[in-house]
């Protein structure tokens, strides 16, 4: 952002005052609104959850980590001091991160980490979103306990297309081992089996009454009767897409991802790792008890182990004065009723129901017309046991997971600063295949041959260049569903289905009008599911599965987006801090 912008503004202000609307590009370098400051001191903490003590990396001693609250329009400035001896990095989840990729936070993609010692000024401004996002560690396991909510208000004089709710609450689902997690994937890469599962789920940190211990370790959300409250839930779980419900309650979901839906009504959510979701919930007038319960549990469709556990907080009426409830006890509570853990069909009926509002205010830009295609498949691999050594993953060899049978291997300097410079060469390749390579029937028998290829490939891509992605999800080592997550840009689902995607059929059925915009889906267990963008925004942009254990065994892979033409297209010189590798 500098002096280039100058002449922007005066060109917007004058589009404004004839009434033409403005397109994208035009609208990418408005600051409206004020500089909001954060220091995110990264230090040691002693956290105690399930009566296991042990020392965890915190945001200014917090866990889960502080809340960033900025407006639509508003300028957020993080200084992120690293005190530790890890190196870390932070990601502003779900934040388009226009013309600002330097922030966007993933290390080796678009920034070396910060070293102890060092820090990092993430200097960003919020365009055309809110919401509820969050932010995250994105190095190794590291946002196992480096999470926190990032909300984006409305501007000034904006309000919401739902009534105003009486409160808000953020709810955020994490995980929680007893070991240090970095131990944990550390081993499993070591022998190629997959890694320990959690200990324990957690809402807002808190693991509730049906862990061990944990009692007076429970999110209690107290509520008033016959009011309006909006949870703005996320899920920053490591490896669990999970159900949430209420006893006795309903949910009105009005936002995903920081993009409002149109309102619909259900007593259970799904939310992937990397998912966020805005809901209403009208507490009753006459409610039956003084308190009902909250549980999250997960979702899971792969082959291995998971951690099959339960959390639970509270709902608490109060100033119920006129009748007299008795006291019920916790074990007295019902749990709400959750889907089956493998429960596909409400996961695919349940995501079906997202969709974008399509209004003049808040219209669905999905591309009509499309520049490339791409066809990746998702899935599990192996690669072979070093020698003079026993591998535990599938037939004695290592898991692997890859993006069109590639995975992904980080490289030393980060993307963004080898391909700004010119200096590619040895880094990365351009030739991320944009279909895969030896075609079978991705969600038939599997093929006998698991092993995958590795590389630092990419995809090079104009700027303003209109995509259509499909995401296949294969069978090899077992089906699973994978929460998919796009940096950079938010995408529209239009269409999504079981079984192999069939690309003669498959588009008649697509939605063009009122797909759902997001930034991470769920690729459907044995399914596809095909999106739209427009890559209106250049930088090195990373795509990847949100389940930590496969982002670590190479399910991800980036797109380069080139500058466009004009001076306002593309992307700034990186700041004098940026970190050094
Ligand atoms: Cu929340 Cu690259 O991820």
């Amino acid at each position: 952002m500098g002096s280039s912008l100058l002449p922007y503004q005066a060109i917007l202000a004058s589009l404004l005052f004839i009434g033409i609307s403005i397109s994208f590009d035009l609208t990418t370098a408005q600051q409206t609104g004020t500089t909001r400051h954060y220091n995110f001191d990264i230090r040691l903490h002693n956290v105690t959850r399930l009566c296991h003590s042990k020392r965890i990396l915190t945001v200014n001693g917090k866990f889960p980590g502080p809340l960033i609250i900025a407006r639509e329009g508003d300028r957020v400035l993080v200084k992120v001091v690293n005190h530790v001896s890890n190196n870390v990095s932070i990601h502003w989840h779900g934040i388009r991160q226009l013309f600002s990729g330097w922030a966007d936070g993933p290390a080796y993609i678009t920034q070396c980490p910060v070293q102890s010692g060092q820090s990092y000024v993430y200097n960003f401004t919020i365009i055309g979103q809110r919401g509820t996002l969050f932010w995250h560690a994105h190095i190794t396991w590291l946002r196992a306990t480096l999470y926190g909510p990032l909300i984006i208000l409305p501007k000034k004089n904006m309000s919401y297309p739902f009534a105003k709710p009486f409160k808000e609450v953020p709810i955020i689902f994490g995980e929680w081992w007893n070991t240090d997690t970095e131990a944990v994937i550390n081993q499993a890469l070591q022998t190629g089996a997959g890694p320990n599962v959690s200990d324990a789920y957690t809402i807002n940190g808190f693991p509730g009454p049906l862990y061990n211990c944990s009692a007076n370790r429970t999110f209690k959300l107290k509520v008033e009767p016959g009011k309006t409250y909006m949870l703005r839930i996320i899920n920053a779980a490591l490896n669990d897409d999970l159900f949430f419900s209420i006893a006795n309650h309903t949910f009105t979901v009005v936002e995903a991802d920081a993009v409002y839906v149109k309102p619909f009504e259900t007593d259970i959510l799904l939310i992937t790792p990397g998912q966020t979701t805005n809901v209403l919930l009208k507490t009753k007038l006459n409610p039956s008890n003084t308190t009902f319960l909250m549980a999250a549990r997960p979702y899971f469709t792969g082959q291995g182990t998971f951690d099959n556990s339960t959390v639970a907080g509270i709902l608490e009426y109060e100033k119920i004065s006129a009748k007299n409830y008795s006291k019920i006890s916790i074990r007295g509570l019902q749990i709400p009723t959750l889907p089956p853990i493998n429960g596909t069909s409400f996961v695919a009926n349940f995501s079906s129901k997202f969709r974008s509002l399509a209004t003049a205010q808040f219209p669905a830009n999905v591309p009509q017309s499309i520049d490339k295609h791409f066809f990746f498949t998702v899935g599990l691999g192996s690669s072979s046991c070093p020698k003079n050594q026993t591998c535990q993953g599938p037939n004695g060899t290592k898991f692997e997971a890859s993006v069109n049978n590639i995975s992904f291997t980080l490289p030393t300097i980060s993307l963004l600063q080898a391909h700004f410079f010119g200096k590619s060469n040895g880094v990365y390749t351009t030739d991320f295949p944009s279909f895969p390579i030896t075609p079978f029937n991705y969600t038939g028998t599997p093929p006998n041959n698991t092993k995958v290829a590795n590389g630092t490939k990419v995809v090079v891509l104009p700027f303003n260049t209109t995509v259509e992605l499909v995401l296949q999800d294969t069978s090899i080592l077992g089906a699973e569903s994978h929460p998919l997550h796009l940096h950079g840009f938010n995408f529209f689902i239009v269409g999504q289905g079981f079984g192999n995607f069939n690309p003669q059929k498959d588009p008649l059925n697509y939605n063009l009008v009122d797909p759902v915009e997001r930034n991470t889906l769920g690729v459907p267990s044995g399914g596809w599911v095909a999106i739209r963008f427009r890559t209106d925004n250049p930088g090195v942009w990373f795509m990847h599965c949100h389940f930590e254990v496969h982002l670590s065994w190479g399910l991800k892979m980036a797109w380069v987006v080139l500058d466009g033409k004009l001076p306002n297209q593309k992307l700034p010189p990186p700041p004098s801090d940026l970190p050094k590798c």
